[in-house]
Formats: structure tokens, C-alpha cells, sequence
């Protein structure tokens, strides 16, 4: 596996192959866990060549939020990485993403509204901006991302439509723990009695589902499931349009830390 820093460099490895072989690009944030595996995977299984980026994005931190404290890893990722079989592992400086004078941003504007939207403003620009800036710098034949960010999956869908980008979105599904927790870099944040309470999450995600198909209402159940746990303070709890699907989604602040978490209610994800 092959490590590259700057574009320039990311441009001159894949140079060779465009047009001739598929190539698969997996974004990440790094910090990896059986859900990124899971996405290098299918990209190693669908292209010729496996991509993967580690960045870890300073415009989609609001104020406040944990850019200083995200946990970072390079030479595990690497590890893991050249273990999954990915071919190139770009690690771009922020100067590089986002250099001086640098004052273009991609909106994608109703869907980037409500739920993470509104908890933290300025999210989905930073992550639609970032998105479309490694499209265009190693333009993939397909891009991977994780369920669990639905509303995230959602913003880069519309993204990719509204633009006309020439690749396919994959969206895989959410990677959890024995204990129903889904797999998430900031799951390393929570102490064991935090790990206890943040499983009210995946329960009331649960409890909505089973209340949706008895009919009922599934924002309500979940609701009452969290309202249950008083080491969790729901943020929000609400039902989301995923293209052909809708998902149930929530947020929970445990302690210090925020976890988000969905389940599908109806339909086909992207
Ligand atoms: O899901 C993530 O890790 C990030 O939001 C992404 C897609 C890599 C953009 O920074």
C-alpha cells in the first residue's frame, strides 16, 4: 500500500490506471473500526483499484465540537488499511484540502437542514464540501459510506445527483457491537458506565421500529425508550426521507459525548 500526502502525488498514482481499471474511494476520518473495514471491503470486492482517504475535516466541526480531541491513529489506520488489501491511503495536510484563500463551499440545502443539520450548524457544508473536493481529486468510479450517517449518506446523494458527478454512491449498512451499539470512532470516548447508558440508543431505535410495525407511532416509542435511561439526554429523535427509504434517527448526548444512530423503517437505502 502506497501513502500519499498531496494531490499532486495522489494525481501522478492514478494517473496510469484511469479509464483502464475501476477505482473505489472509501472517505474516512480515520480511527478505523469493523465499519470502515467494512467499506474498504466492498470497495476492494467492486474496483480494481481501493482508495481510501484520512482526513480528518476541520469545516465539519462546529464550534465547541471535538475537532481537538477526535481520536487519531495514523500508523494503526495504515496498518489496518494495507491489511484490507487498499492500494492507496491519501492523508492530505488540512493546508492541502483547504489552502490559503480558499473560500468555495458546496451547500446542499434542504436535506442538509433538521436533525445533524440543526444540532450542528455548518455540518453537512463541510461534509458536502470535502466530499466533492476528493471526488474531483481522485475520481472514483464508486464511493463508499456507512448507513449509520444517514442523513450524511442523503446530503452526498443529492450532491452527487444535483452536480451530475460521474459515480455511484454506495452505502453500506451500519456495522454494530454484540450489544447493539453501533461501531463509531467516538464510541472510544465513552467510559464503561457511559457505554451502558448509550445502549438506550440502539433500544429505542428498536422499540420504534417494532412500534412502526404494529402501526403506532415510531418517533413516540423511541422517545420513551430514551426518556427511560437518565444517563442519556436525547438530542432528537425523528424520522428521515433517504431517497426510496425512511429511517428512524436519533441522536443521545452520554456525558461529554454525542452518538448518533438509525434504523430503517421502509424502503431501499441508495
Ligand atoms: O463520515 C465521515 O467520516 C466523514 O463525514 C467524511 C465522509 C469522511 C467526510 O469528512
Amino acid at each position: 500500500m502506497k501513502i500519499v500526502e498531496s494531490i499532486a502525488d495522489i494525481r501522478a498514482a492514478l494517473a496510469p490506471h484511469r479509464g483502464a481499471r475501476s477505482i473505489g474511494l472509501v472517505p474516512t476520518m480515520g480511527a478505523f473500526h469493523a465499519g470502515h473495514v467494512s467499506l474498504m471491503r466492498a470497495s476492494r470486492a467492486e474496483n480494481d483499484m481501493a482508495v481510501v482517504s484520512l482526513f480528518v475535516n476541520p469545516s465539519q466541526f462546529a464550534a465547541g465540537e471535538d475537532l481537538d480531541r477526535y481520536p487519531r491513529d495514523p500508523a494503526r489506520d495504515a496498518a489496518v488499511a494495507a491489511e484490507e488489501g487498499v492500494d492507496l491511503l491519501f492523508a492530505p495536510a488540512a493546508a492541502e484540502i483547504y489552502p490559503a484563500g480558499f473560500q468555495t463551499w458546496v451547500e446542499v440545502e434542504r436535506l442538509g437542514r433538521g436533525l445533524e443539520g440543526d444540532a450542528r450548524p455548518g455540518h453537512f457544508r463541510g461534509v458536502a464540501t470535502v466530499c466533492l473536493k476528493l471526488f474531483s481529486i481522485v475520481r472514483p468510479d464508486r464511493a463508499y459510506f456507512g448507513l449509520k450517517d444517514a442523513q450524511q449518506a442523503a446530503v452526498v446523494d443529492r450532491l452527487v445527483r444535483d452536480l451530475a458527478l460521474e459515480l455511484e454512491l454506495r452505502v453500506l449498512p451500519t456495522v454494530r457491537d454484540a450489544d447493539g451499539l453501533a461501531l463509531s470512532s467516538r464510541n472510544a470516548y465513552l467510559s464503561a458506565g457511559e457505554r451502558a447508558a448509550a445502549l438506550a440508543l440502539p433500544r429505542a431505535l428498536a422499540a420504534g421500529l417494532e412500534a412502526y410495525e404494529d402501526g403506532g407511532d415510531p418517533v413516540e416509542a423511541a422517545a420513551a425508550v430514551l426518556a427511560g435511561e437518565p444517563g442519556a439526554a436525547a438530542d432528537y429523535v425523528d424520522t428521515l426521507a433517504l431517497n426510496g427509504a425512511t429511517v428512524l434517527a436519533a441522536a443521545i448526548r452520554v456525558g461529554e459525548t454525542r452518538l448518533i444512530d438509525n434504523v430503517v423503517l421502509e424502503g431501499d437505502t441508495p
